[in-house]
């Protein structure tokens, strides 16, 4: 890579994991999320964004003015006030020229250091592992040879908690304001004195100089955030916001002599109050939760110990898989950033980034199933506590709520269900945790149907795992193949809208329960989630039931064999009046990417040669450089019976787009073919880190995938969209960890059985499973791509084809593998 494209914007720091953005002015802005547990934030290069608790929508706790002009305005904002010049460390809003500005997006925490005129100011945000709130250390540095009284202010806006109503409901909203302040705290308040017992907090842990709590003092009405006035005067006016629109402001006073530092920092929380009482009295609130919060982190050493604790926590979860490999793309995305963004989705699913607004969806069901495969390696127990959460969303007849709300974790009315591969996927994360946790006792779990009784539960998760796979071989079509409902995993394919009326949801429109469509992509996935399902009755050593679930399997494989073969690929569906989509015979749309990755990988072609024909039909007909296009030829014209797909110019989303999610499967099944320089080509044709030579025309983060590029029939090709939540993320760190380097969990033990380049000598890697650690390393003497010839492990041989059984004794264990 030439160094110039690598220095543009930025470059990966590996050894500290993180990723040095060297100018403000990236092509976009490029995000990181703070918190893992409960609490977080979405946190941009320039510092903007917002923070909310458990939930974007229902607990929003700052603003965040969505598709602002600029894209990314408001935030987490330090005005500095030098003599009378005014700058942010982080470039916005006032965007002075000459600040030099460096941010470091970490694992849970980013860094912005911006310096002018020989004053230095960094500014850290993070959250502590299980705490609720933010932290912002600041750290001033003079690095003159005169002595400086620079005046810092901080500034963020307060969110009245509901942001639909936040953002849209005026009438109320400019009357309802609350905040007290104490010191240095400041307490927003709106809405505690009835429903709510919860407030934000936001304290300096030093003496402040001042406050502002109304945005019309602080910034002012005619003004914008770059022109604030408190700021550029130079005073805080102590304003108590009544009504309008709180904000929370601090004014330090700073005197640093030549060569001096001062560090404080700034919590932000969310603070329920439980059972004390909720005021000391008649509008004072009971700050007593607010005070030992504050006190804790003004405790010396308080800060750098929480941030101790987060690289901690990031060094166990990864510790749990790391990879040297000859490929430093792969290798950095494995071991940092791919499995980072795993717990992005598995946090956020599709609710909250730059692109999602946290109003709109909440977790999806199919979304957060899929993003369990790439997370469950990490922290198996909460992977196990979603499963349930999502399971309970199913009703009792297979089909499911599409998606719920985090903080209530209710099924979402509005967008209503019957899209018919939801259900599926739950087999897939269900199996995927059972093989690395071993607790086979989530199966009994109770757990209820969203249309049931929820007081006496008697329904196990294996029901619910049950009721999926026989709705989707219940419900099948003409062809004998799977009904779709509104839509399958491609959204967009709506055989049953039939839509005229612009302003309808293509999600949500049409009759679909007595409609006939179908798809040959529900028929893959069902076929997968079967063979999954009947090995899983294998090891519970049910056999009867591991029987009658592979005799569904050979019954759809024989109808997909029978009825969705098209010559050279897999077809994609049956529209409502039997027409075939994704066919030779149709003039745009003719081969789709979905049913031939889900076709082959759950079993169909692979005697009849058929798989590899398929596959060798996506290299040919949609395979670019920047990954596989959806569908070709592209769609030119809105067509009602095929719907949404045909709604997007061609070349973006779902109409030829570059939908990363969907290439990973088509990555796995040239792993299944043994074709390792294929699966690596195509792995690297989507991923961040190797577009930093074409940053110019990517334009998003280099560290984390994006749900689509735009296709080849685009003006934009290769430009990238939608980054951070996608199941990208978890696709591709299954294709990479299990496919490329083959180390699978199983049910019985670990499997190794990489694919990978001929030329690669081999690979080592650390993999934790089930409490020990094995040391795995892969040599290819014949240079290979596939084929195990022999498997050690401390040094005794092993069959060469098995499992690595579970040892159990919590210590390192040495796993040898010899291909060829
Ligand atoms: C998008 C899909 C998305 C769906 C549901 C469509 O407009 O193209 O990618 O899943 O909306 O929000
Ligand atoms: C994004 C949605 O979140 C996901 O559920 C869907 O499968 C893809 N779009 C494809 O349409």
């Amino acid at each position: 890579m030439s160094l110039d494209a690598q220095e543009k914007y930025g470059y990966f720091d590996d050894s500290a994991r993180e990723y040095v953005i060297t100018r403000p002015d990236t092509p976009l802005p490029w995000l990181n999320y703070l918190g893992q547990d409960e609490f977080f934030g979405l946190c941009t290069n320039t510092a903007g964004g917002y923070t909310f608790w458990k939930d974007a929508k229902l607990r929003r706790l700052t603003r965040y003015r969505y598709n602002n002009v600029p894209y990314d305005l408001g935030g987490r904002y330090f005005y500095v006030n030098d003599d009378g010049a005014v700058w942010n460390p982080g470039w916005k809003p006032v965007k002075a020229a000459d600040v030099a500005y460096e941010c470091r997006h970490g694992l849970g925490y980013t860094k912005i250091i911006g310096s002018r005129d020989g004053l230095e100011v960094e500014a850290l945000f993070f959250v502590p592992p299980g705490e609720n709130l933010e932290v912002w250390k600041i750290t001033v540095r003079n690095r003159s040879n005169q002595r400086k009284t620079p005046k810092l202010f901080s500034y963020q806006e307060f969110c009245f908690f509901e942001a639909l109503n936040d953002m849209t409901n005026y009438q109320r909203t400019y009357s309802i304001g609350e905040v007290e302040v104490e010191g240095s705290a400041i307490y927003h308040k709106t809405e505690y004195r009835e429903r709510r017992n919860h407030y934000t907090l936001f304290a300096c842990t030093r003496p402040i100089a001042g406050f502002d709590t109304s945005r019309d003092a602080f910034v002012g009405i005619h003004e914008g955030l770059h022109e604030a006035r408190v700021p550029f005067c130079g005073q805080a006016t102590n304003s108590l916001a009544f009504g309008w629109n709180p904000i929370g402001a601090h004014q330090i006073d700073l005197d640093l002599a030549p060569g001096a530092e001062e560090s404080f920092a700034f919590v932000l929380a969310y603070v329920e109050q439980g059972e004390e009482p909720k005021f000391d009295a008649p509008f004072v609130m009971n700050k007593s939760v607010g005070r030992a919060i504050v006190a804790k982190y003004s405790a010396p050493g308080a800060v750098d110990a929480a941030l101790a604790k987060l690289k901690d926590y990031w060094d166990t979860l990864l510790a749990n898989f790391q990879v040297e490999c000859p490929n430093e793309h792969a290798q950095r995305m494995a071991n940092t950033w791919n499995q980072y963004q795993c717990m992005a989705t598995f946090n956020m699913s599709r609710s909250a980034s730059m692109y999602e607004t946290g109003i709109g969806r909440g977790m999806g069901f199919r979304d957060s199933n899929q993003d369990l495969l790439g997370f469950v390696h990490m922290i198996p127990s909460r992977a196990r506590e979603r499963i349930l959460d999502i399971a309970a969303t199913q009703l009792s007849d297979g089909t499911c709520y599409h998606q719920y709300q985090p903080l209530t974790k209710k099924g979402n009315a509005d967008i209503g269900g019957d899209f018919y591969d939801d259900h599926l996927w739950l087999v897939l994360s269900t199996c995927a945790y059972i093989k690395e946790s071993g607790d086979v006792s989530i199966l009994q779990a109770r757990c209820g149907f969203a249309d049931h009784d929820t007081e006496n539960v008697t329904s196990t998760l294996l029901d619910h795992l049950e009721t999926s796979l026989a709705y989707t071989m219940k419900k099948r079509g003409p062809h004998g193949l799977p009904l779709i409902g509104h839509a399958d995993w491609n959204d967009c394919l709506n055989l049953n809208c039939f839509s005229t009326e612009p302003n309808e949801s293509f999600q949500t429109a049409g009759d679909v329960r007595d409609s006939k469509a179908e798809s040959v992509m529900i028929a893959g996935l069902f076929l997968y989630a079967a063979r999954e399902m009947a090995e899983l009755y294998d090891f519970l050593g049910h056999a009867d039931d591991a029987k009658r679930i592979r005799a569904d399997h050979a019954e759809m494989l024989a109808t997909v064999e029978n009825t969705a073969w098209d010559g050279a690929w897999y077809t994609r569906a049956y529209a409502a009046d039997g027409a075939v989509v994704g066919s030779k015979s149709n003039v745009e749309g003719q081969i789709y990417i979905e049913s031939q990755g889900w076709c082959v990988l759950g079993g169909a072609g692979a005697d009849n040669g058929r798989a590899r024909q398929a596959l060798e039909s996506v290299h040919e007909r949609l395979y670019t450089k920047n990954g596989i296009v959806l569908q070709q030829p592209a769609y030119s014209t809105y067509d009602k019976a095929l719907g949404e797909v045909t709604s997007y110019p061609p070349g973006v989303k779902e109409n030829a787009g570059i939908f990363s999610h969907n290439n990973t499967w088509i990555h796995l099944a040239w792993c299944k073919l043994g074709e390792g320089d294929r699966a690596l080509e195509y792995y690297l044709s989507i991923c961040p880190s190797a577009k930093q030579e074409q940053i110019d025309t990517y334009r998003g983060e280099p560290y984390v995938y994006a749900q689509m590029l735009a296709g080849r029939d685009a003006p934009c090709f290769g430009e990238a969209k939608n980054n951070w939540l996608t199941g990208t993320a978890a696709w591709t760190f299954v294709v990479v960890s299990q496919g490329l380097l083959g180390i699978q969990p199983d049910y019985r033990g670990l499997r190794v059985d990489p694919c990978i380049p001929k030329a690669w000598p081999g690979f080592t890697a650390t993999r934790r499973f089930r409490g020990d650690t094995y040391q795995i390393r892969v040599v290819n003497p014949d240079g290979v791509s596939k084929g195990v010839k022999a498997l050690r492990l401390d040094g005794q041989e092993l069959d060469p084809a098995g499992t690595i059984p579970v040892i159990g004794d919590g210590k390192t264990h040495e796993v040898e593998v010899v291909l060829g």
